[in-house]
């Protein structure tokens, strides 16, 4: 996948995957005051150290504590994730770098703050999140914190059996409209699977080709605090508390599990 010199997505694939995060992620607002409050209180005052982002998409959280005057450094795994949170940043104090949260490789090991928002550790199996938890941890200065959402008590559904769904997103660019719908969320013992539809049309006046239906399905790992400060202790982090998140009309809250180096 290739990126443009200014950092757009250069070809097809990559802007899509950049359109559907956009439109399944970004709308969430619920963590972000939780986010800054927790950015305010250690790293004070704001920009003197630096703040870890870990999984950091197309910026969501990034951008929103740079826009309060921290100095950021935003890694994720897409490249194309990473070329479209570039462009929104330009002028921001962040820093976007493609790398893999499972072995974090960074110049910088003064971070004050580790943010894993969104459930994003829990796209990773139990060997994943330990090379996460060493190699942030590795990247941390003496009291600094990691912290991690989860999703801990997800509400299942399947429109198939008749259950009320979440409202769909949309969003009509260049004259397509792209429309993604969860339809299914199934949760056993180990794992968490999201289900999502995703609609591609030439909107009325465009240019847009519809596209078949994609089906999207995202696998969660079931993950409770107690097994993540467990896993944390190994990796030579020490439990610091937990916070919660509120849930909203399309999204289910969320327990942030903190981690002092
Ligand atoms: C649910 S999204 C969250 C995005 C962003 N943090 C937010 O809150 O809007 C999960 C993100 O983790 C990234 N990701 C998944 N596995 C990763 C890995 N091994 N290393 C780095 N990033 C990863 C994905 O590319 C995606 O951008």
């Amino acid at each position: 996948m290739g990126v443009s010199a200014t950092g757009a997505p250069r070809t097809p694939a990559a802007a899509r995957e950049v359109i559907w995060h956009e439109l399944e992620c970004a709308g969430y607002t619920a963590d972000l005051g939780l986010w800054r409050a927790l950015a305010d209180e250690h790293v004070a005052p704001p920009g003197s150290a630096p703040v870890l982002d870990i999984g950091a998409g197309t910026g969501r959280v990034s951008i929103h504590l740079a826009q309060h005057g921290h100095d950021v450094t935003a890694l994720d795994i897409s490249p194309a994730l990473i070329a479209a949170l570039r462009e929104r940043a330009r002028g921001l104090r962040v820093e976007p770098l493609v790398g893999d949260a499972r072995s974090i490789s960074l110049a910088r090991t003064d971070y004050a703050l580790c943010v894993v928002p969104m459930q994003t550790i829990q796209l990773l199996d139990a060997r994943g999140r330990a090379g996460l938890l060493r190699s942030a941890r590795a990247h941390m200065r003496a009291g600094a914190l990691l912290c991690c959402a989860l999703v801990t008590a997800p509400e299942p559904f399947d429109e198939r059996r008749g259950d009320d769904p979440p409202a769909p997103e949309s969003a009509r660019l260049d004259g397509v409209m792209y429309v993604s719908r969860p339809v299914r969320v199934a949760v056993n013992a180990r794992r968490i699977e999201i289900e999502r539809e995703r609609v591609t049309l030439a909107a009325r006046g465009g240019s847009g080709h519809d596209h078949a239906p994609e089906r999207d399905v995202a696998v969660l790992h079931r993950l409770s605090a107690r097994s993540l400060r467990d896993e944390a202790r190994a990796a030579g982090l020490r439990p610091a508390g937990t916070l919660a998140i509120g849930s909203t009309e399309e999204h289910v809250g969320g327990t942030v599990v903190m981690l002092r180096a």
